[in-house]
């Protein structure tokens, strides 16, 4: 990635800027009384969550329960993976048919990121739709492709990922908890999920001013739990003023964001948040996030609890593996059309509907 390919060149509205507005106020947010004998989901923590996803949609823990020995251990395996050579690396390479595993193509919103990633999923073999095709009932089979080096990759990422899923599922029943809900309220959309976890690696880039790790973007699925080294480069869309605002590191804490899911299931009381990653010429950076998602077979509405008379439903129904597949497709290569997005199930507002000479008294 010597010379800048004109793929992964940003359009002038959305380059970063090299003056970093480190983050005021992202919520830290302690989990340990989680840990406690009694498991307690207690009241002040709930509302702390709460107005978390309210007011950011993106929010840090501490004492989360995550043994940091599993953490380390899978940061080391993945450098050890993107230290070697490339043919090396692709012998695991994704395809159109095997969709995990490791690439470097990846596009956001069409343009290429400056990174490489290796995918696994958390679940193997992960059931998803073969084709786009709403008709089309065929499903396919994902299983992961492991690498001979490092050869702990596999079992560091297996660890890692049941601990994920501890975390994950404490954090869904505090997110339902604190929207009225019975803490499992979510849970059986799990059973047979779509989860996967991601290795990133980003290289140095010598034009950080033009090209982006990750470009805007929000996550799909329900929630990510991310973990970041310590050189930074996650910045959120700061939701009072639009500002891009840095993820300051703090050490073997998580970064919790709400994502698209959880904004339709709660008919947005909580928002998920537009975030992206900016490369830097000197050092490389290394994350992992984990992909929480429901099964394929999901269809996502918002929740009826949350809907009324007075505050309808403001998303149509969509089955999430159409959506999903979709999603990683267009994320594989170049494409000259938008990617979908919730937006598209959007329920237009009355006063739009009503645009064409009706009026309401
Ligand atoms: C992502 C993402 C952030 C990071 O992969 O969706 O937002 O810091 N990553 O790598
Ligand atoms: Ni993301």
């Amino acid at each position: 990635m010597g010379e800048v390919d004109p793929a992964f060149i940003q359009a002038p509205e959305h380059r970063p800027k090299l003056s970093v507005i480190e983050a005021q106020g992202i919520p830290l947010i302690d989990l340990s009384v989680l840990s406690s004998p009694d498991d307690t989901f207690d009241d002040a923590l709930v509302a702390e969550i709460g107005d978390a996803c309210k007011k950011w949609g993106f929010f840090q823990v501490i004492n989360h329960g995550v043994p940091l020995e599993k953490r380390q251990r899978i940061e080391e395996a993945a450098r050890k993976f993107f230290a070697q050579p490339l043919e090396e690396k692709r012998k695991v390479r994704r395809d159109e048919k095997r969709v995990v595993g490791y690439y470097d193509t990846e596009h956001t919103k069409n343009v290429r990121d400056w990174k490489e990633v290796f995918d696994l999923t958390v679940h193997d073999p992960t059931f998803i739709p073969a084709s786009l095709d709403p008709d089309d009932e065929e499903i396919d089979e994902w299983h992961n492709q492991w690498p001979e080096y490092p050869p702990e990759l596999r079992e560091a990422c297996e660890e890692y990922a049941k601990e994920m899923e501890k975390l994950a599922f404490k954090l869904m029943t505090l997110i339902a908890l604190s929207l009225g809900l019975p803490g499992n309220r979510f849970q059986g959309f799990f059973k047979d999920q779509t989860t996967f976890i991601r290795l990133n690696h980003y290289p140095p880039c010598p034009a950080p001013n033009l090209a982006l790790g990750v470009g805007r973007h929000k996550d799909a699925g329900a929630l990510t739990i991310l973990a970041q080294d310590n050189v930074g480069g996650l910045e959120v869309k700061r939701k009072s003023d639009g500002e891009w605002i840095r993820v300051k590191p703090t050490p073997d804490a998580y970064i919790i964001n709400v994502g698209d899911m959880i904004q339709v299931w709660s008919n947005e009381a909580y928002e998920s948040v537009e975030h992206r990653v900016m490369v830097n010429s000197e050092r490389e950076r290394f994350s992992i996030p984990y992909f929480l998602n429901p099964a394929h077979y999901t269809i996502v509405k918002p929740l009826d609890e949350l809907t009324n008379e007075l505050n309808p439903a403001n998303y149509r129904a969509y089955n999430w593996g159409k959506f999903f597949t979709t999603r990683k497709l267009s994320n594989f290569k170049k494409l000259s059309v938008e990617n979908i997005q919730i937006s598209h199930f959007k329920i237009q507002e009355l006063s739009n509907k009503l645009e064409g000479g009706l009026t309401i008294n």
